[in-house]
């Protein structure tokens, strides 16, 4: 089912990009006319002139040269990191559970990794007060929000809350329409530095007005707010959300399940030319260590989140989590390529055979992160062209799951990649060659 929708979608997520700029059309005019994509058509042939210009851009181009201006709130410069309650918690949230993932992220090595914020998603809130203010629930956070605040920022980690641009939660918990400045102000003086704002209860609104009051009433009160937009994909955020927030999803929910991870990475992958420092593409938060995938798939959701230069908020149980699912998390080399500050999204390069795939994605050293994706049920080797990742020469190959320099390699580097699974590599072109 994936075949059919993505080669055509990400045909014109390319084609978008060489009808972009003229240095990105006069790369492009020199190609030839990529025929139009049919279902019956392999879309790698179809596909093949445009990732020649794809190669082009990523080579030599400049990365973000299309893009309109984005949110200029000076924040989110790379992918924002952290956790948040809702994967594993859903509505059953609380100051101690707060609290005690907090202590875990520091004890587990996930705060210096670079997760930084913690989010208590939807469920916290009850009512507003006579003065318009919301109110926390107090059974769950006695003594309200703002001593959660200080005791995550004491353990040197930010704090993120949720609310909704509509009337209500989609739990039913009161929304911000109507209160945007009063809810702005709120969050800031309780020391909030993370919003994610949903999209219930919405019927009739318009959702880039309204993102846009909340993004303003957040500039107004005053305190850096990373501004997270959850509006499923559903008004085109990939338009307006890089002027609106610092991030906006593209899908609807995910959850711990291989296809849905792979049916969002499908989808979330057309817009990449949309992200850039500061205004990022969310497929949503990470299912690793919630139970539903293999470690393999594990693997492979977090190096695809990785090249896709998604935010990385861990889902899970971070308190209770094995040394597996820890090591996975806090894999250094992995987190580098999402972090990486030249901040391009990776793009599907190359689909060898049905199922197969290579995503790269280009670092500001020059070299390409390339994950080779085997979505089949068999292990199978595949390789990744130069051609279609944009290098020449010799480069050096490092394994960013084994932690392991595999050498220099010419033209090609081809691996066994597990069932269901991934090998990531960094791919350095050897200096002077
Ligand atoms: C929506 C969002 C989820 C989560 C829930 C909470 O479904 O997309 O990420 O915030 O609401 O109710």
């Amino acid at each position: 089912m994936h075949r059919t929708t993505n080669g055509p979608q990400v045909l014109r997520a390319y084609g978008t990009r060489c009808a972009g700029t003229t240095a990105d059309r006069t790369a492009c005019a020199l190609l030839p006319v990529p025929p139009p994509p049919s279902p019956e058509r392999p879309i790698v042939s179809a596909r093949f002139p445009t990732l020649l210009c794809l190669a082009f851009v990523f080579g030599i181009g400049h990365p973000h040269s299309r893009s309109a201006p984005a949110l200029d709130n000076g924040l989110a410069r790379t992918p924002p990191m952290g956790w948040n309650s809702w994967n594993h918690f859903h509505c059953n949230v609380s100051a101690q559970l707060i609290r005690e993932t907090a202590d875990a992220m520091v004890a587990s090595g996930m705060r210096d990794a670079g997760y930084q914020y913690v989010v208590i998603d939807d469920c916290w809130q009850v009512a507003r007060d006579r003065a318009g203010r919301l109110v926390a629930d107090s059974a769950r956070f006695p003594g309200g929000i703002k001593p959660l605040a200080d005791y995550v920022h004491s353990k040197g980690l930010k704090f993120g809350i949720y609310t909704d641009a509509g009337r209500r939660t989609c739990q039913g918990r009161p929304g911000t329409y109507g209160s945007e400045e009063i809810d702005a102000r709120t969050f800031a003086e309780w020391g909030v530095d993370y919003v994610k704002e949903d999209w219930c209860n919405s019927e009739g609104l318009d959702a880039p007005t309204q993102y846009a009051k909340f993004r303003d009433a957040l500039a107004k009160a005053g305190r850096p707010i990373v501004f997270s937009i959850c509006e499923w994909g559903s008004n085109r955020p990939w338009d307006w959300g890089p002027r609106t927030g610092n991030l906006w999803r593209t899908t609807g929910d995910i959850s711990d399940r291989w296809a849905s991870m792979i049916s969002i990475l499908d989808l979330s992958s057309q817009y990449a030319l949309a992200a850039r420092p500061g205004a990022w593409n969310d497929p949503d938060m990470l299912e690793v260590g919630n139970g539903g995938m293999t470690d393999d798939e594990y693997r492979a959701h977090l190096s695809l989140w990785a090249v896709m230069a998604a935010p990385l908020m861990a889902g899970n149980d971070v308190r209770t989590m094995p040394a597996v699912t820890r090591d996975m998390l806090t894999n250094k080399d992995v987190i580098a390529v999402d972090q990486d500050s030249m901040g391009v999204q990776g793009m599907l390069v190359q689909e060898p055979a049905p199922d197969l795939q290579v995503w790269s994605k280009p670092l500001a050293d020059g070299s390409r992160a390339v994950v080779l994706f085997n979505r089949s049920g068999l292990q199978t080797v595949i390789a990744a062209t130069w051609r279609a990742i944009g290098l020449t020469g010799s480069a050096g190959v490092r394994d960013l799951w084994a932690h392991t320099d595999l050498g220099a390699f010419t033209g090609r580097f081809s691996a066994t990649v597990p069932a269901h699974g991934v090998v990531m590599v960094r791919i350095t072109p050897v200096k002077g060659d």
